[in-house]
């Protein structure tokens, strides 16, 4: 196992690329079960949960190009004709909740499938109890054996349904979209999920022959078409990696370009930190983000929501920058119950935070000093190497595998822009 160890104190300085983005090549690689050709993804980022999802359409009969080992190309042709075994089993998806996005995809196609219920990040219970209502609204049935999930769908296929998601749910906004685009009818989904991947996962669905009306808004139409063909996509930029490097000048100061931003996909992120007073300037594609640091931030509070709203993949690094900012910000968790794991880590470094159920208070302080850390979950774990670059002296953070499940090599990315951070075997 790897440990990161941070030496704090560097403003950063340089440009660099955002990579394309997790929560939409998820879906997308889900995606390709539907279709009768290859589906060309581009702008893969190469990260652990990608390669979970990878090993996952191997192991059900499909293949896909590596990848990962395939140079800077990022390129992954993936093709699903010959899946004869449509699983999803225990030992491949025990990290990641979002295999559960296979089950829509091998329903709609193959007509069964079997998944182990989702693991993945410890941030609160996170069902998937939605995503099984909306699917036996469509006629399929389910057994529970074993930790698996034993699905079917009727003879003929899944049928079209009025669905209405009771809470905002992103990947199963996506199944069911999925799901539909070879159901027979109209399938409508209402409050469905305005997340920009959900609106990227459509636009490729689109791309492969469906018919999709609605996507960006909570009222979806998914006209169901007989087959998809192949395509080739390109992923959009990850919203959320943005976010963190825009959190990482936040909190360690200096001056980077990030080139490729999804500026709409992030209004809200931009907009809140730009109220701290951290400088950014659009220019063109790229975005130019500024601190000078000898002046703190301004303390903002902030509550997650669905999109438009701030994200919660964004709540843990917003408040490793908000740990040294002048003031009291009030940090709440609309969307996980349990997502603040990061809060007793920072505390380690010296932040001022306390919690009372959905709510923190983050008290600036002039500066953290180095600890040894442990990451408890992804995002918890990029907002710990945030602070660490602030922090004087020497951290070193554990268990580091909840990073690469979700980023782009950050520690490399930070460290072309000047960060001093080491990889060693645990
Ligand atoms: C997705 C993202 C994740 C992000 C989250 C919220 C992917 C692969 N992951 O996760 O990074 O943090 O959206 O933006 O895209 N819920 C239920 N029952 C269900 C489904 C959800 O009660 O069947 C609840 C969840 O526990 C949570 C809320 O609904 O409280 C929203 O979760 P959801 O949008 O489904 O999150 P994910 O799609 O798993």
């Amino acid at each position: 196992m790897d440990r990161l160890v941070v030496e704090g104190g560097f403003p950063l300085k340089g440009e660099t690329r955002v990579s394309g983005a997790k929560n939409a090549a998820l879906p997308l690689m889900a995606a390709s079960i539907l279709a009768d050709g290859p589906l060309t993804l581009v702008n893969i980022p190469r990260l652990g949960d990608l390669r979970t999802m990878g090993r996952l359409i191997a192991f059900m009969g499909g293949s896909v190009s590596p990848f990962w080992e395939n140079g800077e190309a990022e390129v992954a042709t993936i093709e699903t004709r010959n899946i004869d075994r449509p699983e999803a089993p225990h030992e491949l998806v025990k990290t990641m909740r979002a295999s559960a996005l296979v089950l829509g995809p091998l329903l709609a196609k193959c007509g069964r499938a079997k998944v182990s219920l989702p693991g993945g990040c410890a941030i609160g219970v996170r069902p998937i109890d939605l995503h099984l209502t909306a699917l036996k609204e469509m006629g399929a049935t389910f057994d529970l054996s074993g930790g698996d999930i034993v699905a079917a769908a009727p003879k003929g296929g899944l049928k079209a349904a009025r669905i209405r998601f009771e809470t905002v749910t992103v990947t199963g906004t996506e199944n069911i979209m999925m799901a539909a685009a070879l159901a027979d009818g109209v399938t409508t989904i209402s409050n469905a999920a305005k997340e920009p991947e959900v609106v990227d996962t459509g636009e490729a669905l689109i791309k492969m022959g469906a018919k999709i009306e609605g996507l960006g808004t909570d009222e979806l139409a998914i006209e169901g078409v007989p087959s998809l063909s192949g395509a080739e996509y390109r992923v959009m930029p990850d919203r959320i990696e943005a976010g963190t490097l825009i959190a990482a000048v936040a909190v360690a100061g200096g001056e980077v370009l990030l080139k490729g931003t999804p500026f709409k996909a992030m209004a809200g992120v931009i907009e809140k930190f730009a109220s701290s007073g951290l400088a950014l300037e659009a220019q063109g594609d790229d975005l130019l983000a500024r601190r000078d640091p000898l002046e703190p931030l301004k303390a903002q509070d902030m509550t997650t929501s669905p999109f438009p709203g701030f994200p919660t993949d964004m709540q843990a690094q917003f408040m490793a920058a908000m740990t040294l900012a002048r003031g009291v910000s009030i940090v709440t968790e609309t969307i996980f119950e349990n997502r603040f794991m990061h809060v007793a880590e920072l505390k380690r470094l010296g932040a001022d935070i306390s919690l009372e159920g959905r709510v923190a208070v983050v008290r600036g302080v002039k500066s953290l000093s180095g600890a040894p850390l442990t990451a408890s979950d992804l995002r918890a774990s990029a907002s710990l190497i945030l602070a660490a670059l602030a922090a004087k002296g020497q951290s070193s953070l554990a268990r580091v595998y909840h990073l690469d499940r979700g980023y782009n090599r950050l520690d490399r990315k930070l460290n072309s822009l000047g960060a001093k951070i080491r990889r060693e075997k645990e």
